[in-house]
């Protein structure tokens, strides 16, 4: 997730853009850069070095020349382009006296980009952003505004952005916009400014706007005026702000987790971005294994660790469904000590958030060892993981700083059910109707997990309910399973209490020995396939003495009869339900650990990432 921060008016640019870029640090980052505009004229740094890359920034900016008055600034987290410092932002035109930075996904870029070549543009980056400033050219040199050169750009995008642009030729103006993209302004006397976050501009500006989806800003010293897509003026929606930094990062929240918890629907939807052609093939830019080494493949081995595991174990369900290969899904820390097999064909994922993961690192160099190809999955551009293995495909979740893992787990399985659907077509497993409907619905989980987000307060209110209970069981079927497996671990790590998830059939062959009164069933019963076979289930522990949480669906008249506590969510298709079935599930272990006062983003004894065996 990329940051951004913008300001006109200023006597003190350069400062506040610099201040502005190290605040938002915590959003990640693998490059920086600032442009500062004044009359005719454009100066621009960036750098490209890693973690270090605002303050090589800094260092880079004792070169800069007084006196300019407006500026745009970026932290990059790439996604098209490696993290060189050709693709830092800011991107100038072809004139170089308009300067844009973005945080998003411009989706169509390389239609967009083809055009702009044929008609004599001159692109000097390998990014999806680098067409907004060839468009806003073509648009200036039509003779429009700078507000209105953006908007007929923004007319010819799909994807996300939030978006700011300058033009030395229409000085101390900065026109922002946005589109998934998170963007506020901010003002103070003389001086206006733009970011993606509040901390950025905390300290310097005393009001705060919202801008919200399809508007358009144009910020001048004196304030500034907001129109919609089609040019009609908007009003943008007062923050109210009395946050101290450290909430601030936060995003207004108590703690990271809440508000990873929360973008959940956007990592998902920026996950998706980009995936499809027009002519409905699934595609990973960032793969570089061919279409005829996936039409291949004749068995996945799935490596990875916790919630990463999870996803692999859903994985598992989903390729094997779709795609008909076998897949088989290993602990990465066990993979490499079990001698294993890699025949002709053989396909290695290895997923990690971090990417820095020791136990999946080493698993895929036994693998790469033994002479399979190995694909990553992970969110965390030129990681380790990444760099080691053949292909990679990344999660666009931005970065996730809470100890327990949340909107990553989304990500990573929206990821897999695509590269699943990618592999269907190559091998021509499921009708190109299906894929497209499958691919709908993916799109559509966003919102679903939206939904859950609003029921916060109910799950809040079986927890409550439920804090003096010390044993968990999580039980689901298919891919209610894994969902089960990650619930039980969030409650682990967060609240320290014991919980075990377990596959429902599985329990009456030992572990229905423990149930008695007292003991918590947490059961997933979502899938309208299973219904039947996980209500005798919950009947067999309700006849025990357990006390029942069901994760439900809204049309389940049933559930109420055996289940002491029905936590809501809308029906999605199977395959899509652990990504919506286990935001409940966060939100119970969360509001466990809150209210037995355990340290929400930090548990004990665990790391964020795992680097020794
Ligand atoms: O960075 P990775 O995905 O490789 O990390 C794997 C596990 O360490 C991680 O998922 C861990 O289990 C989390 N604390 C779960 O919330």
């Amino acid at each position: 997730m990329c940051g951004i921060i913008g300001v006109v008016g200023s006597s003190d640019t350069l400062e506040t853009l610099l201040e502005g870029l190290a605040r938002l640090e915590y959003r990640g980052y693998d490059s920086a850069g600032v442009a500062l505009v004044r009359p005719g004229e454009t100066w621009r740094a960036r750098t490209a070095e890693g973690t270090e890359s605002v303050k090589a920034l800094r260092e880079e900016c004792d070169l800069a020349p007084l006196g300019f008055s407006s500026g745009i600034g970026h932290t990059r987290w790439a996604t098209h382009g490696g993290p060189e410092t050709m693709n830092a932002h800011p991107h100038l035109d072809c004139s170089g006296n308009i300067a844009i930075i973005h945080n998003g996904i411009i989706e169509n870029h390389a239609d967009l980009q083809e055009q702009l070549e044929a008609r004599g543009h001159v692109f000097s980056s390998v990014t999806d952003s680098e067409v907004l400033a060839h468009l806003i050219e073509e648009s200036r040199a039509n003779g429009f505004e700078l507000i209105e050169a953006v908007r007929r750009s923004l007319l010819v995008v799909r994807g996300a952005f939030a978006v700011a642009a300058m033009d030395a030729t229409e000085p101390d103006v900065i026109v922002a916009a946005r589109r998934i993209s998170p963007l506020i302004v901010g003002t103070a006397p003389g001086v206006t400014y733009l970011a993606s976050d509040i901390p950025a501009i905390l300290d310097r500006a005393t009001a705060f706007y919202a801008v919200s989806d399809d508007e358009i800003v144009r910020l001048a010293p004196e304030g500034f005026r907001a129109i919609d897509l089609e040019g009609v003026p908007v009003h943008l929606h007062p923050l109210a702000v009395d946050w101290d930094l450290e909430t601030a990062e936060k995003g207004g929240h108590d703690d990271f987790m809440t508000k990873e918890i929360n973008e959940q629907p956007d990592a998902i939807r920026t996950t998706l971005l980009d995936r499809r052609r027009r002519d409905g093939t699934i595609t990973f830019d960032e793969l570089r294994v061919s279409d005829e080494e996936l039409r291949d493949v004749r068995r996945v081995v799935i490596v990875a660790a916790g919630t990463s595991h999870h996803a692999g174990l859903v994985a598992k369900y989903a390729i094997e469904r779709w795609a008909r290969v076998s897949v088989e899904v290993d602990i990465a820390s066990e993979y490499r000590y079990r001698d294993p097999i890699v025949e002709i064909g053989t396909l290695v994922i290895g997923i990690s958030q971090s990417g820095e993961t020791i136990d999946t690192i080493q698993a895929i160099r036994e693998a790469k060892r033994r002479g399979a190809r190995v694909i990553a999955v992970t969110n965390i551009v030129d990681s380790s993981l990444a760099r080691e293995s053949d292909a990679v495909i990344y999660t666009r979740a931005g970065l996730e700083v809470s100890v327990a893992s949340t909107k990553v787990f989304l990500a990573q399985v929206a990821a897999l059910e695509l590269l699943a659907l990618r592999l269907a077509q190559l091998r021509d497993t499921v009708p190109a109707s299906d894929v497209d409907a499958h691919f709908l619905g993916l799109n559509a989980v966003a919102e679903q997990v939206a939904t859950v987000l609003t029921r916060r307060s109910s799950v809040e209110d079986v927890a409550k309910q439920l804090l003096g209970a010390r044993d968990f069981f999580f039980l689901g079927r298919h891919v209610g399973f894994p969902t089960a497996l990650e619930g039980a671990l969030k409650l682990k790590e967060l609240s320290y209490l014991h919980a075990e998830g377990y596959p429902a059939g599985e329990l009456k062959h030992g572990p229905l020995a423990l149930i008695e009164p007292g003991v918590v069933v947490v059961a997933v019963v979502t899938d309208p396939a299973m219904h039947e076979k996980m209500l005798s289930n919950l009947a067999e522990v309700k006849a025990r003495g357990a006390t029942v949480v069901a994760v439900a669906t809204d049309d389940d008249e049933s559930i109420a009869a055996i289940a002491d506590y029905v936590l809501r969510v809308p029906a999605t298709e199977p395959m899509f339900s652990p990504m919506v079935d286990v935001v409940p599930l966060q939100l119970f272990a969360y509001a466990m650990a809150r209210g037995l006062g355990r340290n929400i983003d930090r548990p004990r004894n665990l790391a964020k990432t795992v680097t020794v065996e």
